[in-house]
């Protein structure tokens, strides 16, 4: 039995997606994340940060919510050059990146390209955690190459002071395909005196449910794709349904007119607009029962009118059925 009341929901990180822009309008209609997180910021090689980055992490565009800004980097200097800009705007946590998968960052050493490095990872944290004056968690997946590479790092990090670590339960190579290896998960678990976070592929309330039970020792739930493309997820797990609300095509207009404002204010232009607008609907049509035609109206929009139009004609299908 789901005992929603003592888990928390961790709002994912996902790059091009749950910015703050994103994080103002979902947190406006929806309730029930415990945390959001920000999606990886990071130097360049001259040691500066781009502009994105910087104004997604700034407490004023965050208002109304915590949000935990994550850094990827494997470089000590760099580490503690982040650390200490986050602290300066007031932030308490900060999250450090070793899953992200991608060949570009992997192969760099960076994101999961350190998880086959264990030592490596021991050296950043003994030199940083002494020098800096921010709480730091971790997210990882499995491993690199294969299954077994964070639970063999896992025990290396038992002696650091973490608030938590959050495991996607698959290897990098595996990108997004194949299933969440919850027995790899699971000797994580066993290797780790850290609070572990779960994260990968829960997209319904039983799901969770199931989860709950079999890692009964587990309190915080990460969760990305699962909301974005079902907005209502929050409110089915704290009803312990999967019923959606009688407004959700009202409340879900709301939620997107707000989304489209938010990106407006960015983006000069349909095309730009419209382009971001599309991302959101690859993950938003996964809830209604004709999920392809769904995207392919928004696709086949040329102009913010043809894009009304599609939306509006999405919408009339019924959210969720
Ligand atoms: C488009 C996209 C962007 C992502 N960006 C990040 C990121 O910036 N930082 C990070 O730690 N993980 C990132 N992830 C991984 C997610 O945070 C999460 O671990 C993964 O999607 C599995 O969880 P889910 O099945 O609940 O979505 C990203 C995933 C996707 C699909």
């Amino acid at each position: 039995m789901l005992e929603s009341n003592k888990s928390q929901i961790l709002l994912a990180p996902l790059q091009g997606l749950t910015d703050f822009r994103f994080r103002n309008a979902f947190n406006l209609y929806f309730k029930g994340i415990d945390q959001y997180y920000s999606p990886w910021i990071c130097l360049s090689h001259s040691k500066e940060m781009k502009k994105s980055h910087i104004i997604d992490v700034q407490p004023k565009n965050n208002i109304g919510y915590n949000v935990i800004p994550q850094i990827m980097t494997n470089d000590i200097d760099d580490f503690i050059f982040l650390a200490n800009y986050l602290t300066d705007l007031g932030h308490k946590e900060m999250n450090w990146n070793l899953g992200c998968p991608y060949p570009m960052v992997a192969k760099k050493g960076m994101g999961s390209g350190m998880l086959c490095q264990p030592l490596k990872v021991v050296e950043i944290l003994e030199n940083v955690l002494p020098k800096i004056n921010i709480k730091v968690s971790m997210k990882m997946r499995l491993g690199y190459e294969n299954n077994t590479e964070t639970s063999d790092l896992i025990p290396h990090l038992n002696q650091f002071p973490l608030t938590e670590i959050i495991i996607h339960g698959r290897t990098a190579k595996q990108m997004y395909t194949g299933k969440v290896d919850q027995d790899a998960f699971e000797r994580c678990l066993e290797n780790s005196k850290h609070s572990m976070v779960y994260n990968g592929d829960i997209t319904t309330y039983i799901q969770l449910s199931l989860l709950q039970e079999k890692f009964p020792t587990v309190k915080k739930w990460m969760i990305g794709r699962g909301i974005i493309a079902n907005p209502f997820l929050l409110e089915m797990i704290a009803n312990q349904n999967d019923r959606y609300p009688e407004n959700s095509a009202e409340l879900f207009m709301k939620f997107h007119d707000t989304l489209l404002y938010n990106y407006a204010q960015q983006l000069s232009g349909d095309k730009h607009l419209l382009m971001k607008m599309e991302s959101f609907w690859e993950y938003f049509s996964k809830s209604f029962s004709d999920p392809h035609t769904i995207l392919k109206r928004v696709k086949k929009a040329k102009n913010k009118n043809m894009y009304d139009d599609a939306v509006a004609r999405n919408l009339a299908e019924g959210f969720g059925s």
